[in-house]
């Protein structure tokens, strides 16, 4: 059956055809059947250079062969036991000797679940009730983390979504990204009361933001301030620009971090951890309560374990120098062509903007032109490149994209921006 009948049937079964917001888009999504290192193979028999990666787990490709050694050799002794097992510890170890401040943690099977409670974990630690986080941070799809604000002036957050109750969207705080004083007025309001800050490091889900500098030193300075703890949201850069988190990079110790994608190299998964004292409060311990009948199962933990035991060995200076070249072949057709538009780019993450002003927070990326980037997304997918379908996702170089991939994607680039 060919993509749109298929998408006919997925119409009949899933609301909007998915099971996922972002994988919709008009008039029909394209549908994919293989992957294989940087390609994916659409179900026409269509073969695309990959820039979503899995909206960014597959950092070593599609269907890496020793990866899916492990995975089958699990599955020949069986999946699921509801018990502790081995493959968990081993993951912990790695990631523990990996990133210093997890002390201890708790694998979950999304970043959703690892946020949502990492959030109740601060509120039960510190006996607070307020969650101050980023507008245009995403955290997964919970009540507590889909909120931004309303606007500019409001501080309390509006819920993304109907069905998330007042009261709840009333103990979520929203501050700005990269704006420290609007961040130093959010504390001196409500300082006491705040059980913690949660941010991703670098924003990923609004295209790619960088931190300003200085900006997350400040985020734990104010934190340890008032008392109030300091989350990282690494679902998206745990694992990606080196073998650590990038709090690792920038030195950075916030008290609890989460994290997905990557460390299950495809299979579902999440974590929350960090240090011990807090993480004690947790069940069967502690008195906050968190749980999962899936959560360290051994054939996600035997897929991450493959997966970072590979990546340990990677130089992630590939994956950053493709990225380099890719974004400055870009940024010449840009200049070339006098196109309104500018990347940015974090080691081997980049998102283009159409946007005459740089982009540093999620008030100066809703200004981009998402219709001219949903155009430039069908031509590339004509021209066989399939990136995330949206402005505000991220492209993911992976170590499987070689210098053929490369010179392709420019010369793509080349003739759709030209078209634009
Ligand atoms: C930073 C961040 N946190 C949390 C999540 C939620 O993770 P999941 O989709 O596995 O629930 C995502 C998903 O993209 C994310 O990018």
């Amino acid at each position: 059956m060919k993509s749109e009948e298929l998408f006919n049937e997925a119409l009949k079964l899933f609301p909007m055809g998915v099971n996922s917001p972002v994988r919709y888009y008009s008039p029909v999504p394209v549908m994919f059947s293989q992957g294989k290192g940087s390609k994916i193979i659409d179900v026409n028999g269509n073969e695309y250079i990959d820039y979503s990666m899995g909206f960014g787990p597959m950092i070593l490709g599609h269907a890496n062969e020793e990866v899916a050694l492990e995975i089958k050799s699990q599955i020949d002794n069986g999946i699921l036991f509801g018990s502790i097992t081995e493959n968990e510890i081993t993951l912990g170890k790695i990631i523990k000797n990996a990133v210093k401040s997890i002390e201890k943690m708790r694998f979950t099977n999304s970043g959703t679940e690892a946020t949502m409670h990492a959030v109740r974990l601060a509120r039960g630690y510190t006996g607070r009730k307020y969650i101050l986080k980023m507008e245009g941070g995403y955290h997964g799809a919970h009540d507590y983390a889909l909120i931004k604000s309303g606007s500019g002036t409001m501080t309390f957050g509006t819920p993304s979504s109907a069905g998330i109750p007042e009261e709840v969207s009333k103990t979520v705080l929203v501050g700005q990204y990269n704006d420290r004083s609007n961040i130093e007025s959010i504390f001196r309001e409500f300082g006491s009361e705040i059980a913690a800050v949660i941010t991703e490091p670098v924003l990923g889900n609004t295209g790619v933001v960088n931190p300003e500098d200085g900006f997350l030193k400040f985020l734990r300075e104010i934190t340890e301030r008032y008392s109030s703890l300091l989350i990282f949201d690494e679902v998206i850069t745990g694992f990606r620009f080196g073998f650590k988190g990038y709090q690792d990079i920038v030195n950075i110790k916030p008290d609890l971090t989460t994290m997905g994608k990557i460390i299950g190299g495809g299979a579902p998964v999440g974590l929350f951890g960090g240090r011990e004292d807090i993480m004690n409060k947790i069940s069967p311990g502690g008195n906050v309560y968190e749980a999962g009948t899936f959560s360290g199962n051994p054939l996600t933990m035997s897929s991450g374990i493959a997966t970072l035991n590979i990546l340990k060995n990677k130089d992630y200076g590939y994956i950053n120098n493709y990225t380099d070249k890719l974004v400055n072949g870009i940024n010449e057709i840009i200049e070339e062509n006098k196109i309104t538009a500018g990347i940015n780019k974090c080691y081997s993450m980049f998102q283009l903007f159409f946007n005459n002003k740089r982009v540093n927070d999620y008030n100066t990326a809703k200004l981009s032109d998402a219709v001219k980037f949903k155009k430039m997304f069908e031509l590339l997918l004509k021209e066989g490149i399939y990136l995330p379908p949206s402005q505000f996702e991220t492209n993911f170089i992976s170590f499987a994209h070689n210098g053929g991939d490369l010179n392709s994607t420019v010369d793509a680039f080349s003739r759709v921006l030209k078209c634009l």
